[in-house]
């Protein structure tokens, strides 16, 4: 019992809804599960009666009752209620955001997600990894995919959607309560399924406009020493060939950007937290976090250039 009611919180749980969509596939798991036991309960008593009773109590009509009432008249009307209450509340979930809500693209990659939101002038700001909303206003995901299937769910906001290859999904949430929750990829899509999530952070309009302001803006200058010397081992590696960092002359549209990545709260799609540790391990030995991961190790890299370059991307804030 304590075990199954330990997954019942947390940052990442349909049993602990913090979203409009969460609240209703909560309510209906509840009903279903209560709804379950009680037959359970039913059914396990008669059992039991059949089991105690003398058989010459009941004559062949009463029987057949029982039988024609359990087995198919109770069934059908169970399933019949089951099925309106599930089909009442679907077109809430699929219903698209009102006109001119907050849209956000988000693109699953193996083993990764590109994140897209609008700047004040319309202006995209790339983004990996991490999505923030704001409290009580509804979003609207544009979802895609780059290589397999996979399916964005944040489970305390509401339900999951596929992204699927050359198609567009749509997606309407309304997170109710600030907050930081886990989104994860609902699809296997390979080697590293399980490592492809991503950090979902619900805050107020206020934080969330500041957020998105400082996300728009070009990567700081690095201020110290390490720092300046990881920028130019960044530069000698190669790194812009696949990530960005804005401001910096990096470009890269392989993989995540990196402009404010020191901002983000975990490395990796939510494999593990950043710290300037992590990211040197990642850099050095990806496979070893992740996988099958399509970042390249970089083991022949020296322990001083690794830790200056660890250095110049804590300090991308
Ligand atoms: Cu992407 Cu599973």
């Amino acid at each position: 019992m304590a075990a199954a009611l330990a997954g019942c919180g947390g940052p990442q749980s349909t049993l602990a809804p913090a979203g409009e969509g969460a609240e209703q596939i909560a309510v209906l798991f509840w009903a279903m599960a209560i709804g379950a036991l009680v037959i359970w309960a039913i059914v396990i008593g008669l059992a039991f009666y059949a089991v105690w009773i003398d058989p010459s109590e009941h004559d062949e009509r009463r029987a057949r009752i029982w039988i024609i009432g359990g087995g198919a008249v109770v069934p059908t009307l169970l399933l019949t209620i089951l099925l309106t209450f599930g089909l009442a509340i679907l077109p809430a979930l699929v219903r698209p955001a009102p006109e001119g809500s907050l849209s956000v693209e988000v693109t699953g990659l193996r083993w990764w997600w590109r994140v897209a939101y609008r700047d004040a002038q319309g202006q995209p700001v790339p983004l990996a990894n991490e999505i923030r909303l704001p409290v009580d206003e509804p979003v609207q995901f544009e979802l895609g995919s780059a290589d397999a299937i996979h399916s964005f769910w944040i489970p305390s906001l509401g339900g999951k959607v596929d992204m699927i290859p050359g198609r567009r999904t749509r997606l309407a949430l309304r997170p109710t309560k600030v907050g930081r929750y886990r989104g994860a990829c609902a699809e296997y899509c390979g080697d590293s399924h399980a490592y492809m999530a991503f950090d979902v952070v619900v805050t107020t309009r206020e934080e969330f406009d500041a957020w998105l302001a400082g996300q728009a803006a070009p990567a700081a200058e690095p201020a110290s020493a390490a720092a300046r010397r990881g920028a130019g081992v960044f530069q000698s590696y190669g790194c812009a060939a696949c990530h960005a960092v804005r401001g910096h002359g990096a470009d890269g549209v392989l993989g995540p950007d990196l402009t404010h990545l020191a901002s983000r709260e975990s490395l990796a799609a939510a494999t593990v937290p950043l710290s300037a540790e992590h990211l040197m391990d990642w850099i050095a030995r990806p496979e070893s976090l992740k996988p099958g991961a399509l970042m390249p190790p970089f083991a022949s890299i020296g322990e001083e250039d690794l830790s200056d370059l660890a250095a110049y991307l804590m300090s991308l804030e």
